[in-house]
């Protein structure tokens, strides 16, 4: 059964971190490198789309602890976790889908996302990383680390696995469903691309998952 993206997550929030840091491969490696590309400035402003628990940003404030952070995310109990998590560090939580939230314009040091965009399309991807482009500051960039599709058999294979269980479930609603749908890292990279970044390059690969900066 297809479940609701926020309830998907608030479900499992007992053993999240242990099931992403053990589970997935070299997730002991990445999110510490992720952390590792922000910027080290003092209060560098960073966006996180998808922030959920902070994994990611626990290594990062133990390399800035001055960093002002605004974390989005869907699902109200990761964000109460992260909430008690970083309680004495300078983080905005806002409950909300990054594609509706308005971000405020060249504002930011930098964005990241981890583990998060893996569930959308292009043509839903670009308008939102035209929206972190404008958020960026002039010298600012995006850092996406997440998960890509084998082949492009295999981001069309899972694109229409998600459209057949919707249809057999019934459901014709616009929310969002846990399902994954990774893009191939080359189709991740036009999105980019297309929403205006200058060079986006790969930083780290580690089986599936890739770390993208993206600069404005
Ligand atoms: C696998 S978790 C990753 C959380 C964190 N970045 C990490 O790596 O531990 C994916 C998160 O993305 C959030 N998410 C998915 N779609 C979202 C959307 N459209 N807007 C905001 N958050 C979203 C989910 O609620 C979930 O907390």
């Amino acid at each position: 059964m297809l479940e609701k993206m926020n309830e998907f997550f608030d479900k499992r929030l007992d053993g999240y971190e242990e099931h992403q840091l053990n589970v997935i491969e070299s997730a002991n490696e990445f999110y510490p490198f992720t952390a590792a590309c922000l910027p080290v400035n003092e209060n560098a402003a960073v966006l996180d789309l998808g922030c959920g628990t902070g994994l990611e940003l626990g290594y990062y404030f133990e390399l800035n602890k001055t960093a002002k952070v605004t974390g989005i995310d869907l699902a109200e109990g990761m964000l109460k976790v992260l909430k008690e998590k970083f309680a004495d560090k300078s983080l905005t939580i806002i409950q909300g889908s990054y594609f509706d939230v308005p971000f405020e314009k060249d504002f930011y040091d930098a964005a990241v996302s981890v583990e998060s965009l893996h569930h959308f399309t292009k043509d839903e991807k670009i308008p939102l990383y035209r929206k972190v482009f404008e958020a960026l500051k002039a010298d600012g960039y995006f850092i996406l680390t997440d998960y890509f599709a084998e082949s492009d058999e295999s981001e069309i294979f899972f694109r229409k696995e998600l459209i057949r269980l919707k249809a057999e479930q019934g459901i014709d609603d616009n929310e969002f469903y846990h399902y994954d749908t990774p893009l191939t890292v080359e189709h991740e990279i036009q999105a980019l691309k297309e929403a205006g970044f200058s060079t986006v390059e790969i930083l780290g690969q580690w089986g599936a998952t890739c770390a993208i900066r993206a600069k404005k």
